[in-house]
Formats: C-alpha cells, sequence, structure tokens
C-alpha cells in the first residue's frame, strides 16, 4: 500500500470507531520552549492527559507531521529519517488496552494485510521500585489476538536490552523489558520525568523482516530479540497507556483517568506493507530517489545509496519546515534547517547531481502531499527560494573554506584546531570537514575538535564578561556604541580612501568619537558623504558583532587592523563585525566587514548604535600632522 492509502484508511478506520479526525499542527510547537520541533502526535494534546476535556470528545486520531532531529547523523541507513508522519488515535480515559491494541493489531493484518506471524510484540515487565506491576494485562490481549490467526504465542521475560542480546528469541511473540524500553512519556523513562510529567507503560510491535534471523549482526549483540538495532526488526506501532503522572518526592500518582496515546510511524508501516526493510523504497521517497536516479547514478550501488537517502530525507524535511514558516538561520529551528539543506548539497555534489533537481523535487513533493497538507501549496515559492537561496549562501561559504581546507591538506592530517578554524573563521561545518577528511583518506579527530570548540565557548563568556578600557574614557553605553561605531567608520574610510587608511590614534567619549588615520589630503564632501553613507547602511544591516580569541598569526592572516605601534601577544582578541549569518560559535570572519584587533567592549549587534533612529554623521574633517586627518563624529 502507498503512504497515502495507508494514511487515509487509518483515519477511516478509527473514524468508523467514533474519533474525530483533528488536524496535524504544525511542527513548530506553540507555547513550548521546551522543545524545538513536534517529535509525536501526543505533544500538543498534553492538558487532555492532564485532565482537561478534549472540545471533540474523549477519542480522537489524526496523521501527525513530525521531526526528530538527535540522529540526523543516523540517516542514510535503511530506515533512520529526520521527518516523519505519525498515525495517533486517543482515549482520553474512554477505551484502554484491550480495545487499543486490537484495534492496531486488526488495522495492520486485515486493512493494511500485514502477515501476523511477522509481529512480534512487547510490553512492560513492571518495577518493584517504583510499584507499578508487569503489564501482563497486555501480554493476554496479545496472547487471544495472536491464537485468534492460529498462533500460538509464547511469553519471554527479557528485562533489559542486554538481556536480550544474550538470551534472544526463545521462541518467543511477546517480549516484556524494563522501563528503558517500555516505558514512555516526553522525557523517556521514569528515571528522567519531571514533577509533573505523564506517562506510563507502553506495549510495542515491530515487524520481522527477516524471519530466518540471518541478517543478524554478532556487532549488535549476540543474540536478535526485538529490540535489538540489527535491522530484522522494526518497531511500527507503540501504544501506551498514559495513566501516571510524576510526583514531587519521585514516586508516582495516577492521572485522573486512564488513556491511550497510541503512534504509529506512517512510513514504517508503509514499509511493512511493502515488506521490505528498506523505507526509501516506500512511495513517498521513492518519488525523490527516481528524479536523483535520472542522473543516471544507481540507487543500489552501495557508494551512491546514503546519498540517496539523505538527500530525499533532507529535502523531504526542510519541504515540510519551510511550510510551517521555518527559515535557515544559526540558531535553533533554523540552524536544524540549515543543517539538512546544507547536508544535501553535499550529498548532491557526491551524486554529481545540478542542484537544478531540488525545484523538481520540491515540485513532487508538494504534489504528492498537498492534499493533506495544504499550508505545503499554499508557500510553495517560499519553500523553494528558501532552499535555493540557503544552497547559494552555503556554495559561497564552501568555495572560500574548500580553499582553505585544500592547503591545510597538504600536512597530511586535520588537526581538530584545523577544523575548529575552519569553522569559527568560514563557516565551514565540521560534518563537512570530517566526510572530506575521510574522502581523502586524511586522520581527523573530532573529539579534538569539540574540545577546542568549548575552550572557545568558555573563552567568549570569560570575554563578555570582563572589561577593558582601551581608548575609552568609560564605559558608558552611549560610549561602547561610538567604539563599535569607530570600527565601521576605519572600515569605511579603507573603503572610500583606500586600503593604505590605518588608524593613527583614537579617543572616544560618550559625546562623539575621533579618529585619527593616515591620509595625505583633505576629504572631499562627496567622500565624506559615502563614508557616512557606509557606516548607516551596515547599522542597517544589523550586523552581529563578535570578539574571538585567536593565535596572533591567524588574525593577521585575516587582515585584522592593528593598532600602529602597537606589541601584541601570542594570543589576541579579535573584534570582528558582520556577516549577518555569523554566529558566537562561528563568526565566520573570513566574511566580516571589519575585523579589529580589539579588547573591547563593543555593543553585540550594530542595530544598536542607531537607536532613537540617528544618523552616524562626520561633524568635522582637519589635518592634525604631516598625512594624519582627524575625524570627529557624532550621532544625531
Ligand atoms: N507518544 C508515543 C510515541 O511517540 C506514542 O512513541
Amino acid at each position: 500500500m502507498t503512504v497515502s492509502e495507508i494514511r487515509a484508511k487509518y483515519l477511516e478506520f478509527f473514524k468508523a470507531r467514533t474519533h474525530e479526525v483533528i488536524p496535524s499542527v504544525s511542527l513548530v510547537p506553540e507555547n513550548d520552549p521546551t522543545t524545538l520541533f513536534i517529535s509525536s502526535g501526543m505533544q500538543p494534546l498534553l492538558p487532555y492527559f492532564l485532565g482537561a476535556t478534549h472540545p471533540m470528545g474523549s477519542r480522537v486520531t489524526n496523521a501527525q507531521k513530525s521531526l526528530r532531529t538527535q540522529d540526523i547523523e543516523e540517516v542514510g541507513d535503511n530506515r533512520h529519517t529526520t521527518f516523519f508522519e505519525m498515525l495517533g488515535n486517543w482515549s482520553f480515559g474512554d477505551y484502554f488496552k484491550t480495545q487499543q491494541l486490537s484495534w492496531f493489531y486488526e488495522f495492520l493484518t486485515d486493512v493494511v494485510g500485514v502477515d501476523p506471524s511477522r509481529l512480534y510484540v512487547t510490553a512492560f515487565i513492571g518495577d518493584e521500585v517504583l510499584g507499578i506491576p508487569k503489564d501482563t494485562e497486555s501480554g493476554q490481549v496479545w496472547k487471544e489476538l495472536f491464537s485468534a490467526k492460529g498462533i500460538d504465542a509464547l511469553e519471554v521475560d527479557v528485562g533489559t536490552e542486554q538481556n536480550g542480546a544474550e538470551i534472544g528469541m526463545r521462541g518467543g511473540r511477546i517480549f516484556y523489558y524494563n522501563a528503558e524500553k517500555n516505558w514512555w512519556s516526553r522525557a523517556g523513562a521514569p528515571a528522567g520525568m519531571p514533577t509533573g510529567e505523564p506517562g506510563g507503560p507502553d506495549s510495542e510491535v515491530f515487524y520481522d523482516f527477516d524471519p530466518t534471523g540471518s541478517m543478524h549482526n554478532p556487532s549488535f549483540g549476540k543474540e536478535c530479540h526485538p529490540n535489538c538495532d540489527c535491522g530484522r526488526f522494526m518497531e511500527i506501532g507503540n501504544s501506551v497507556f498514559m495513566m501516571y503522572v510524576k510526583k514531587e518526592d519521585g514516586s508516582f500518582g495516577e492521572l485522573p483517568a486512564k488513556n491511550v496515546d497510541f503512534g504509529g510511524g506512517l512510513e514504517r508501516i508503509a514499509a511493512a506493507s511493502n515488506n521490505n526493510g528498506d523505507v526509501f523504497l516506500i512511495d513517498a521517497l521513492q518519488l525523490v530517489i527516481r528524479e536523483l536516479a535520472s542522473s543516471g547514478k544507481n540507487y543500489n550501488d552501495p557508494e551512491y545509496q546514503p546519498s540517496f537517502r539523505i538527500v530525499a530525507d533532507h529535502l523531504r524535511a526542510a519541504v515540510f519546515m519551510l511550510g510551517d514558516g521555518v527559515r535557515p538561520s544559526n540558531t535553533e529551528r533554523g540552524y536544524i534547517l540549515r543543517r539538512l539543506i546544507r547536508r544535501s548539497v553535499r550529498h548532491l555534489d557526491k551524486l554529481q547531481i545540478d542542484a537544478s533537481v531540488v525545484g523538481r523535487i520540491v515540485d513532487l513533493l508538494i504534489e504528492y502531499y498537498r492534499d493533506q497538507y495544504s499550508e505545503l501549496s499554499a508557500s510553495h515559492s517560499a519553500i523553494l527560494s528558501g532552499i535555493l537561496d540557503e544552497e547559494r549562501q552555503f556554495r559561497k561559504t564552501l568555495m572560500n573554506g574548500m580553499k582553505e581546507f585544500d592547503k591545510i591538506s597538504k600536512k597530511g592530517s586535520i588537526t581538530g584546531e584545523d577544523a575548529f578554524l575552519l569553522f569559527t573563521t568560514y563557516g565551514f561545518p565540521y560534518e563537512v570537514t570530517e566526510e572530506l577528511a575521510r574522502e581523502r583518506g586524511l586522520t581527523f579527530s573530532r573529539e579534538e575538535f569539540s574540545k577546542k570548540m568549548e575552550e572557545h565557548q568558555k573563552l567568549s563568556r570569560a570575554g563578555a564578561a570582563q572589561k577593558f578600557t582601551g581608548g575609552l574614557a568609560d564605559h558608558a553605553e552611549q560610549t561602547i556604541r561610538y567604539h563599535t561605531a569607530h570600527h565601521l567608520l576605519l572600515k569605511a574610510l579603507q573603503l572610500v580612501l583606500g586600503s593604505d587608511v590605518h588608524q593613527r590614534g583614537s579617543n572616544i567619549t560618550s559625546e562623539r568619537l575621533r579618529i585619527d588615520f593616515s591620509y595625505g589630503s583633505k576629504m572631499t564632501p562627496e567622500q565624506k558623504t559615502e563614508v557616512e553613507r557606509i557606516v548607516n547602511e551596515k547599522i542597517n544591516e544589523q550586523l552581529p558583532v563578535f570578539r574571538t580569541v585567536m593565535p596572533k598569526e591567524d588574525a593577521e592572516k585575516f587582515g585584522a587592523e592593528h593598532e600602529f605601534g602597537v606589541k601584541y601577544p601570542e594570543m589576541v582578541s579579535v573584534y570582528s563585525v558582520g556577516p549577518v549569518h555569523g554566529t558566537a560559535d562561528a563568526p565566520q570572519i573570513a566574511e566580516a566587514y571589519s575585523i579589529e584587533f580589539c579588547g573591547g567592549p563593543h555593543v553585540s549587534n550594530t542595530s544598536e548604535l542607531g537607536q532613537g533612529g540617528k544618523q552616524f554623521k562626520i561633524q568635522k574633517e582637519e589635518a592634525v600632522a604631516q598625512g594624519i586627518r582627524r575625524i570627529k563624529a557624532i550621532f544625531v
């Protein structure tokens, strides 16, 4: 069955069982600062588990757009995706275990047509400390359901996942695991749940893609069992019996009612209906894969298969994220989107496919999903330009970074320090460094890179707390603004008068800034106007301002402005202004508007300079010595 067919049949099935179909909410959660993205159907329904009355009644169902980004790196194998649709049905104090398990089983076997002998199930083994009993009730329901299809379902107590790898299948059909595996809450197992969080034991259904077990790879554990990650079993649905709430003393109390929270992976159920463990063979992803294959590369070629999958998954996720208003940026949601787009660009390159394919893929995906998710067609052009603009920007970053990478790689290895510099100064993603290093057979240590990142973050924080006096009369806010304007001005002077212009002295108060600089003649009125225009433009562009501590050599490489005659230590503090997509972690100094050796302090964004609509203005320009001019400037 196709993805659309399964979705429609599922909603029909539960509608016929008096459920109200509710719409999918946006991937961007409303009023929930704790999560970046909706990752399960129950998230927006939280109040109804805690006792509020749902306006549509005690039985609801839907297909919910979901995004799980914790294992972006795993995408490329046969089953991990970031975006997926979760089929959900919920009972708010209405039906419970028997009804829930029977319905899902009926849906799988009678509607989707899954062979019941391929299904294996798990349930909660109980926890004495928590005082929560073994879920034999679910076990009994499963026994009867399988028995009705002529299957004698044996129960096996497993406990931990490790024990599962020890004991293996033992001819079982119903497996009892501990709370690490058969308990669900938004925060995972009981120990990690905060006070007030609802949760409960669950019962999962797994599909067996390899009944002979010949696929099992002992690197995943000696023996195979339903929760083994070797790929034989894939979880396709989870019925959570949401009936407990964590209390302040760490123990569990009961919720006002016994609820059911069911979530099933639509794509995975489609894979089960195909009887093929490769999720990328389902129709909704095949349409992307086929478009990519038209370039001549073969999906089954092990060298290219991960790239096919990464592009298909990441572009589909990007389409849905953009459709819900997320835009690429360097923070939070935007950063995840940026990573997904940039990673797909890298893999399109690997497949040697021109980015013009992106337009066709976006069209195909929107066409496929438009009936269910009308927001996609409504923002068709924003989705397309969102991906293509990001692609262009990434190409620029890549080009600059690649030149530097080529230089560095001549040494035969890439150190953590190299990767760190590539990242902080060129915005060159460490994943790219890592992949390139691997492709070219160079050694690379991610730990070393992470250590560098941590040091850098500590230094930036320390720097922000530290006070410097420099050439500033005081640290009044206005003085700090003039200090940043001083940097903008010096660069503007160089742009207008030539790169020989350098600072020869400065004095800043809360009333005005003063700069002395090397230049041989009086500035024309046009030059002054142009300098003012540039400074005001940089203020309007709202450029971020960053402090980075780096080796003096590196700062010089970037052409950071020195103060004349000053001797600098080995490690220096550098202030860079812009680019607009720089972040504290990756200031992207190579693309900065201005870079100076400087102790600070500065504003954190140039938008703080023009407050109250004030404009930067040169008040006076005069000679102070042979070849040295002086400017006094103010905000008016
Ligand atoms: N909320 C449950 C899950 O996400 C169904 O697995």
